[in-house]
């Protein structure tokens, strides 16, 4: 292939760089504990390691790339085999039901057997609580299958650009798949006001004034995969590009490094689309900023306009910088993992190689990398937080299917 840095969307002219001059140093906050903490992690660790299936992801060195980008060391944690749904959200979304299960069964009986619940052994209790969220894919996909896992039922709100290919894919663990018309945010409201009216529960990813409890629960899922990374790596990473949407994977990932890690937490750069840059803005703007229009990316889960309330004052704190880049980073990322330069073949989502992407053209301009402390002796670490959720597209932008890709791979 033609050498994937000499691709003008690599390049940080098409990109937008932002330091953050809300960065605190210092311990976690204590005021953050109530949100994320390594209490509520291994309490999280504890449910989701019983789950049927359950295995921590690979994390993949990426040598080549590192030495291409002039960094000392490269990790890709690939979360394309989450419990075969393809994406990280399996950890929150399906944490988020269970938790919503428990204490719903604990209400009406004063009492709940958690491990039977776990393994699937109160379908009959819960079979008349229903589920719901907005998605536009994975977070939909984790609340239908963690509905599906434990018995409840699930109906999943879509808006009008998610694919029919991600809708299916919800449909396939059993849940009802309603599309509105709006955006991502528009569908949020929608999904509240059908809850409302039939008595179902919102397991949002998203966060809004009154709405806090369940969003906590599904970021506290997600630290779930940043330990594992902590753990398989020899020595703490001292920087992360992580992908923003709302916000909620980019906190959890924030939080859990700053808990875990103190004085040693890396420089976290926060990167998204620049269709959809709320936290971008809203760190310009220092105080949380909505982003309107159709928010038309091919990073579909990112495609978020509006910060999620009790992620943003993580962000505010702990991020480091903040970065806006668009569409065609991402597609030339998933290419560029796809043919192996990097040194492993992976493959790896739109919205899933946003922070590499980010990681790639920061590291092409010198007053940027300066900024990052971004040099020879930086130990990178990225989440790669889809594989080929949409399999048709994934083969339009790659040109070979995921299938074909991994098995090159394992040539
Ligand atoms: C694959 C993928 N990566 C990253 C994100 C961003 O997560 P958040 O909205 O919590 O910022 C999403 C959200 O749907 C996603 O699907």
């Amino acid at each position: 292939m033609t050498d994937p840095f000499a691709d003008p969307a690599l390049s940080p002219a098409s990109a937008a760089f932002f330091t953050n001059p809300g960065h605190r140093a210092g311990p976690y906050p204590e005021a953050f504990k109530a949100t994320l903490s390594q209490a509520g992690h291994l309490r999280a660790a504890g449910v989701v390691s019983a789950w049927a299936g359950y295995a921590p992801t690979p994390l993949v060195s990426l040598p080549l790339l590192a030495g291409r980008l002039g960094i000392a060391s490269l990790h890709y944690k690939d979360e394309s085999g989450r419990f075969g749904l393809g994406s990280f959200k399996a950890l929150g979304g399906a944490y988020a039901v269970f938790r919503l299960l428990a204490a719903e069964l604990r209400r009406r009986n004063g009492t709940v057997d958690e491990a039977a619940l776990a393994a699937g052994r109160l379908k009959e209790a819960v079979s008349d609580i229903t589920v719901c969220c907005a998605t536009d894919g994975n977070h939909g996909r984790s609340v239908a299958w963690g509905a599906q896992l434990f018995g409840a039922r699930a109906v999943i709100f879509i808006h009008a650009t998610v694919s029919e290919g991600r809708a299916e894919a919800i449909r396939r663990y059993g849940a009802e798949v309603v599309r509105t018309a709006g955006n991502y945010d528009d569908t949020v409201r929608e999904a509240d006001r059908a809850a409302a009216g039939n008595g179902w529960f919102v397991v949002s990813d998203t966060s809004y004034p009154g709405y806090t409890d369940i969003p906590r629960d599904v970021m506290q899922g997600y630290a779930v995969m940043v330990a594992e990374a902590l753990a398989d790596l020899d020595a703490p990473p001292t920087h992360v590009f992580v992908q923003g949407g709302v916000g909620g994977l980019a906190a959890a990932v924030t939080a859990h490094l700053w808990e875990a890690l103190g004085a040693e937490v890396p420089v976290i750069t926060v990167v998204e689309p620049d269709k959809a840059a709320c936290l971008y803005e809203s760190a310009m703007a220092g105080r949380p900023v909505t982003v309107t229009g159709d928010l038309d990316t091919v990073m579909a889960g990112l495609a978020c306009g509006e910060p999620s309330l009790i992620a943003w004052p993580i962000l505010q704190q702990g991020a480091g910088a903040f970065m806006a880049i668009p569409d065609e980073a991402a597609l030339q990322t998933m290419r560029l993992l796809a043919s192996g330069v990097g040194g492993a073949t992976i493959v790896g989502g739109e919205s899933g190689v946003a922070g590499l992407a980010g990681l790639i053209v920061a590291a092409g301009r010198d007053d940027w990398r300066a900024a990052l402390r971004l040099d020879g002796g930086a130990r990178v670490l990225v989440f790669g937080s889809e594989g080929d959720t949409d399999p048709d597209l994934y083969t339009r932008i790659v040109g070979r299917t995921g299938e074909a890709v991994r098995a090159g791979a394992l040539r």
